[in-house]
């Protein structure tokens, strides 16, 4: 019993990052949202298990959450306890799980071209912002 009990702790251990960080994100975005879905697939591309819910109106869900005008975005998404708004990169979302600063979430307002989701011709240098409940933000990440 005991030599099992240790080969399932060995197994856990073992277990590969990405399914320590499988929690799952729910994104809310309104239906015809193309960008959300590709992002929505770049994040599953990642190893994160998303769902996601159509809204016609969002502006109570970034209200509830904490996303100001100036931090919001075409979709609000929620992970773990962290609200992630915009087109964050799946990077910047698995260091915010492992790092937990005491933050509401991570941000990149507006819809900056060359982000995840948001692929094209032209890429525009981007700010990931964090974001408090007091309004406060800092620089995350650059990209
Ligand atoms: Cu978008
Ligand atoms: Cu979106």
């Amino acid at each position: 019993m005991l030599f099992r009990l240790r080969h399932l702790v060995l197994a856990f251990l073992l277990l590969p990052a990405t399914s320590l960080m499988a929690a799952e994100v729910l994104v809310y975005k309104t239906p015809t949202c193309g960008c959300c879905t590709a992002w929505i697939d770049h994040l599953k591309t990642h190893g994160f298990d998303v769902k996601s819910v159509d809204l016609r109106d969002l502006t109570k869900i970034k209200q509830q959450h904490g996303v100001t005008r100036e931090l919001a975005s075409c979709h609000t998404a929620l992970i773990d306890g962290y609200v992630i708004e915009g087109h964050v990169p799946a990077t910047d979302i698995k260091r915010l799980l492992q790092e937990r600063p005491p933050v509401a979430g991570l941000a990149v307002p507006g819809m900056p071209m060359g982000s995840p989701g948001m692929e094209g011709p032209v890429s525009e240098p981007y700010a990931v912002v964090s974001f408090e409940k007091s309004g406060r933000t800092a620089v995350f990440s650059r990209h």
